[in-house]
């Protein structure tokens, strides 16, 4: 029986054990064939939740959207680990709160600021949400052995890219009081970026015994302007990309 949202079976994915998680749906293919391109083909695909399978030697790997932030990121890590995927690596974009960081430079998420909502349905708040320290090092070793420019650190990780985030280019223009200044009070407190998945991914992993990390390409400076820097989109993720691909490499070794 398929899983219900992914329309996935164990049949489909071949006893993959890892996973890479883009939001974008567009991003899935272009995944697969950077893993193996002889080897990459669509498996399944209803409403956001695209997945490809592709292969690092004779182990196969799947790619499938989360879509964007929490809510459905949870029903895909649920549903892969029902079909038997044990390791998640997101593979995502993020905006920069911290002045050194630069458009193109990969974030590699230690822990996350749990502002995304869907996280509290697995764990109380005080409950951390850390990456797994053997998908953490491997990324790290990745991005290093590339010479990737990568920061390694605190993640906020909010439930709306608007007022979660502190956008006032918005319809309203209005940030409630409990917001206002959140920004700036993340960059005191050296959180590098934000994003709107890794905090539902890598508490729900730990919380079930299932390994998780997160890395995303800087497409906005937010510390010098607002606007996401469409230009630098593609070398972002395919930044973000090459070293998630790297890293998976590096953990079946392992595994
Ligand atoms: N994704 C986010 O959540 N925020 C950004 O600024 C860019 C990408």
């Amino acid at each position: 029986m398929p899983v219900y949202h992914l329309k996935l079976s164990k049949k489909g994915i071949k006893g993959a054990k890892i996973a890479l998680l883009p939001g974008d749906p567009a991003r899935v293919p272009v995944i697969a064939s950077s893993i193996n391109k002889a080897e990459a083909a669509e498996i399944a695909w209803n409403r956001e939740f695209r997945t490809w399978g592709s292969k690092i030697g004779r182990h196969p790997v799947v790619v499938t959207s989360t879509g964007i932030g929490g809510p459905s990121t949870s029903i895909v890590v649920e549903e892969l680990a029902l079909l038997g995927i044990e390791t998640f690596i997101r593979v995502g974009t993020t905006g920069a709160i911290q002045p050194s960081i630069r458009a193109g430079d990969v974030v590699i998420t230690t822990a996350s600021v749990r502002i995304d909502g869907a996280s509290e349905h697995f764990a109380p708040l005080a409950y951390p949400a850390v990456s797994d320290y053997y998908v953490l090092n491997a990324l790290v070793e990745a991005a290093s052995s590339m010479k990737i420019p990568c920061h390694i650190g605190i993640t906020a990780s909010s439930a709306t890219f608007y007022q979660g985030q502190e956008r006032t280019d918005t319809f309203s223009g209005y940030v409630i009081r409990d917001l206002s200044g959140s920004k700036k009070e993340w960059e005191r407190l050296g959180v590098l970026n934000y994003e709107m998945e890794s905090a539902t991914l890598l508490t729900m992993c730990n919380a079930m015994g299932l390994r998780a990390g997160c890395i995303t390409g800087v497409i906005s400076e937010r510390s010098k302007k607002e606007k996401i820097i469409e230009t630098m989109i593609r070398t972002a993720e395919g930044n973000a990309i090459s070293v998630a691909v790297e890293a998976v490499k590096r953990l079946l070794s392992i595994f």
